[in-house]
């Protein structure tokens, strides 16, 4: 017999522990083998899926803060950078290409330190240096309708939408809320970190305009009422819960949390609790998860699993269909590992098809929410189009404001014959407290 032409197993039998020893450590070799196979094909594909998809559906991004980094690295100095590659930033052109990006709502953020003050210039500024960015340069588009988003797509473009950040942007005034919608802005977070005269932040570092129960006032009724006839969408970002509630009850519009992720998984008061996210539903409105660390994990460091669990969370509570992306890049510093900047995206929407999210649910939640939402928001304009302009106007015992110039016709009573600025001494003690607030700029997260 020839062994070399028959399986030597059977010219020289082995005892039987022997042929069981050597048939067990192959099944252990291949189980092995098909481990390791698995894990890298597997792995790999879930990474080419998330791209597959994000490909087919490009991000739109509820929140970043790149102006307000532009103004403090730069002065607003665009000539001076490179917005392909901008360093000591998480965002630049480059980056957001790499992340499948199509959509990025701007922020043009000034502090709360500015209101009373020159908020209104300085938003101007802004607004400016994010039109220049979005204008000056092919790969952008500012875009001003939910239309606008589907064409800069299909040209490959990456859209730009204004977004105010705290109403002391507009400083009490429609007015100038209107002009604001006329340079662009279609969204506008109702506070920041500071309540204004009409309503209440989440955030009580600054102690003005405090009001135990109105959570919204007359006027601010006004603003949201402002804000639907206009088709500017209402963020509920930075607002206090009575706040929230207020403008869910008021609004005819779906509105945004452009950057909260949840309460139940990191109670941090930045984040949307249960029970609001129920009436957010309700709203048709949306949650637009953020990713700061310190909202995610309610520590200064924070995982991807972490991140996940509040994608979980809220598509538990109230479905995939209420919920997007909001990164907040540029407004904070620590982001979890593996999403440090706005090219890491396809890594978060991995992380939700390993945790068995359907491509259905992450088509909508990276962009058909978002633009079912505008579309509305658009519609309810439609509707209030017979609506004239609100007259409504902020009393001065609200506003509070010495720098505010009053101009009306003389009248027999008055000692003054043309204008005066009211002056109220009781809150000249905000100006003492400026130096205090520029030291809390650096912590706080924006
Ligand atoms: C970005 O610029 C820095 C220096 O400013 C350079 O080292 C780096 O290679 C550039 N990156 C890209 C992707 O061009
Ligand atoms: C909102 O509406 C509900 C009923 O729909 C009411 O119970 C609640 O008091 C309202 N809240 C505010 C802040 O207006
Ligand atoms: C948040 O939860 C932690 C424990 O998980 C608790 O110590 C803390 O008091 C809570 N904070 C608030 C505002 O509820
Ligand atoms: C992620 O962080 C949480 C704590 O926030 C921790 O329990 C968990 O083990 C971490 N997961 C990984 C994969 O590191
Ligand atoms: C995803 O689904 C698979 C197959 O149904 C299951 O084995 C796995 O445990 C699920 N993973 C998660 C995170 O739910
Ligand atoms: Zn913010």
């Amino acid at each position: 017999m020839n062994c070399h032409l028959f399986n030597s197993r059977k010219c020289f039998p082995l005892k039987l522990e022997q042929t069981l020893y050597a048939a067990s450590m192959d099944l252990i070799q291949t189980l092995v083998f098909f481990f390791f196979l698995c894990h890298l094909v597997y792995g790999h594909s879930q990474m080419d899926r998330a791209q597959e998809l994000m490909s087919r559906y490009p991000l739109i991004d509820g929140h970043n803060d790149l102006a307000l980094q532009l103004r403090i690295l730069h002065n607003n100095r665009l000539s001076q950078i490179d917005l392909h590659n901008i360093t000591n930033v998480a965002t630049d052109i480059s980056r957001l290409q790499a992340g499948y990006v199509q959509t990025q709502m701007f922020a043009v953020y000034v502090l709360c330190a500015a209101q009373q003050k020159d908020a209104v210039r300085l938003t101007l500024e802004q607004i400016d240096v994010v039109r220049r960015m979005c204008t000056e340069s092919q790969e952008f588009y500012l875009a001003t309708s939910a239309q606008d988003l589907t064409s800069s797509a299909m040209r490959h473009k990456i859209a730009c939408l204004i977004s105010i950040e705290g109403g002391h942007s507009i400083d009490s005034s429609l007015p100038a809320l209107r002009m604001f919608y006329q340079l662009g802005v279609r969204s506008m977070a109702i506070t920041h970190t500071c309540n204004t005269p009409w309503a209440e932040s989440s955030s009580k570092i600054y102690n003005v305009f405090k009001r135990p129960k109105d959570g919204l006032t007359y006027f601010g009724k006004a603003v949201v009422e402002e804000m639907n006839r206009l088709g500017m969408i209402v963020d509920l970002s930075h607002s206090s819960w009575n706040t929230a509630l207020a403008v869910l009850n008021h609004s005819k519009a779906p509105v945004i949390f452009s950057h909260s992720s949840s309460y139940a998984i990191c109670n941090h008061s930045r984040n949307v609790p249960d029970w609001l996210l129920h009436r957010l539903k309700d709203n048709r409105g949306l949650i637009m998860v953020n990713l700061h660390s310190n909202f995610i994990s309610c520590r200064n460091e924070a995982n991807m699993s972490c991140v996940a669990d509040h994608f979980d969370h809220i598509k538990k509570t109230i479905g995939a269909d209420s919920i997007g992306i909001g990164g907040d890049f540029e407004g904070a510093s620590r982001f979890p590992q593996g999403l440090e900047d706005v090219s890491k995206y396809p890594v978060l929407i991995q992380a939700l098809l390993e945790r068995n999210w359907t491509e259905n649910e992450l088509a909508d939640v990276l962009r058909l929410n978002f633009l079912r939402m505008f579309k509305e928001v658009e519609r309810v304009r439609d509707h209030l189009i017979m609506d004239r302009p609100s007259e409504m106007q902020i009393t001065m015992e609200e506003v509070q404001n010495p720098c505010r110039l009053v101009l009306r016709r003389p009248r027999l009573h008055d000692q003054k014959p043309f204008s005066r600025a009211e002056q109220r001494s009781q809150h000249l003690f905000i100006l003492t407290l400026f130096p205090l607030l520029f030291q809390l700029f650096s912590i706080v997260e924006l």
